[in-house]
């Protein structure tokens, strides 16, 4: 049988990077394809090129056996090759049922027929189960819901080729199960699919075969999900085995004050009565579902949102914290957003830059100036921590790889000398070797003395970093677990908190 998709010894270069040495991928008909591989593996520049975003500098594309090469990215999908991209993609001022159809208009004697539009829009998001009205201006949509509108334009033409970069990246449990039955049912139709994930559940549930890029080279090449095994994968697209990662139970002093605590906090988001408290050298995880109210809660600690009720204190003292800007300056409280494309990483600015920001803001309150090589000096023993891979500092931050930019968010932070760290999702879009490093830079802060406060929809990493677990859920704290790092038991305590058999003490 001929293949949907053929990509034979591709190759891409930047001015100082090899994006793609050799890369080869098989996708047959009615397949779902994983592609997997490290932050900065090249995995987005193989997807650009295959949809005509960017040209190769060698290499072949078949599509159903015949060589194909697409100038742009109308050309590709003409030719029936769907995408959704890794970084969001739309237009912002258009409507949602403009921006599914831009592609290709319906038209009624050489007019936009636009009730054609909104009857076309409105089919794929049906096939999404998302109750959007397609007049909604774009900008109105959350990070989530763009997404789902840009899979909703991936479904408009019928493709022969679906490409998917880390599509449920921003979504909640709930909507990349929905996505998965629409990925299921048009892969029962012969579309093939290539699904990009870091999501090694995700991978192992859904795909049926995979192919592992390591540095740009095809390393696992087109095997039968059932024929490999995790841990296999993992050390192809690591180049060494990892040992499994041992959580150790840490010791925390609890007596003095909180170095953040809410009391009966409640706020403008919805929160009703919220009480936590972490301490210094505490890594206090808060786990909920998507829309549970976290994020939130973080927003309103900072100021961003109001809080109408309550108190919060820093270092045991009743504070009023008024914008990002004032809770680090004045506090000394840092956060990583789970918007870090839009908010956390200047993207036209150098990556030593974009690292040294939050410390330079710091430091120049008191010295005035930052000495050069201080600042390079420490933005590199992140840069090496995290394994950002870049060409030199001075590259701008827009030209690493999507995970490589949240690593630079990252390090922004935790170069920032804060006291206390709240971080959402941090993870999300990272590979599984820089999870570790970074769950082992996280307790190296903790050991120093900073307080964390992690939100995690990731029960895994809850168990391995948090020494106890707030279980948030509708805007409420349900409870409280402390970690045993026993995964099966504190799941259980987790899930029951959610469903509301335990009450909170
Ligand atoms: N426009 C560009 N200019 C310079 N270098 C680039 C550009 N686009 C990509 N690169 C480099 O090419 C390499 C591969 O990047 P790519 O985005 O394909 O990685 P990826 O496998 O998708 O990673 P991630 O999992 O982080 O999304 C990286 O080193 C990246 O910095
Ligand atoms: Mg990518």
């Amino acid at each position: 049988m001929t293949a949907a998709l053929e990509v034979r010894g591709l190759r891409k270069t930047f001015p100082g990077v090899v994006a793609l040495a050799d890369a080869n991928l098989v996708v047959e008909r009615g397949s779902i394809h994983a592609l997997m591989g490290e932050n900065g593996a090249g995995k987005s520049t193989l997807i650009k090129i295959v949809t005509g975003v960017q040209p190769a500098d060698s290499g072949v594309l078949l599509l159903d056996g015949e060589a194909v090469s697409f100038s742009n990215p109308l050309e590709a999908m003409k030719a029936g090759v769907g995408v959704v991209h890794q970084e969001r993609n739309v237009v912002r001022g258009f409507t949602v049922g403009e921006n599914i159809a831009l592609s290709g208009m319906p038209r009624r004697s050489g007019r936009v027929d636009w009730p054609g539009v909104w009857r076309e829009a409105k089919r794929c998001l049906d096939l999404l189960e998302l109750d959007i009205d397609p007049r909604t201006p774009m900008r109105d949509l959350s990070a989530a819901q763009t997404q789902l509108v840009e899979i909703a334009r991936g479904l408009y033409r019928d493709a022969r080729v679906l490409l998917l970069d880390e599509p449920t990246a921003s979504l909640s449990v709930d909507e990349a199960e929905r996505l998965y039955q629409v990925v299921h049912q048009l892969s029962a139709k012969g579309t093939a699919i290539v699904l990009v994930s870091h999501k090694l559940d995700e991978v192992f549930t859904h795909c049926d075969a995979i192919t592992v890029l390591r540095d740009g080279s095809t390393v696992m090449e087109s095997q039968p999900i059932s024929l490999t095994t995790r841990d296999e994968v993992i050390s192809r697209m690591v180049g060494r085995s990892l040992a499994t990662l041992e959580a150790e139970q840490r010791i925390v002093d609890r007596t003095g004050a909180p170095a953040l605590e809410l009391r009966g906090v409640s706020t403008d988001a919805g929160h009703r009565e919220v009480s936590l408290a972490v301490h210094p050298g505490e890594i206090l995880g808060m786990y909920g579902l998507v829309g549970a109210g976290r994020t939130e809660l973080a927003r309103s600690i900072l100021g961003l949102d109001r809080v109408i009720a309550g108190e919060v204190r820093v270092q045991g003292e009743p504070v009023q914290i008024r914008s990002v800007r004032d809770a680090l300056g004045r506090f000394r409280i840092g956060y990583v957003t789970e918007n870090r494309k839009e908010e956390g990483v200047f993207l036209l600015q150098p990556i030593t830059r974009n690292i040294a920001v939050t410390v330079w803001s710091t430091l120049s309150r008191f010295l005035g100036f930052v000495p050069y090589r201080s600042e390079r000096s420490t933005v590199q023993t992140y840069v090496d921590a995290l394994d950002i891979k870049i060409s030199s500092q001075d590259q701008l931050a827009g030209q690493l790889s999507g995970g490589n930019q949240q690593k630079v968010s990252l390090a922004k932070w935790l170069a920032a000398q804060t006291r206390i760290l709240i971080i959402d999702e941090p993870t999300v879009g990272i590979d599984v070797r820089t999870k570790r490093a970074f769950y082992e830079l996280i307790w190296k802060l903790a050991d120093e003395g900073l307080a964390i406060l992690l939100i995690s929809s990731d029960l895994a990493e809850m168990v391995t970093l948090a020494d106890r677990v707030v279980v948030m859920d509708q805007f409420i704290v349900r409870g409280e677990v402390d970690n045993t790092h026993d995964y099966d038991a504190m799941s259980k305590a987790i899930i029951d908190h959610i469903h509301g058999t335990e009450t909170h003490v």
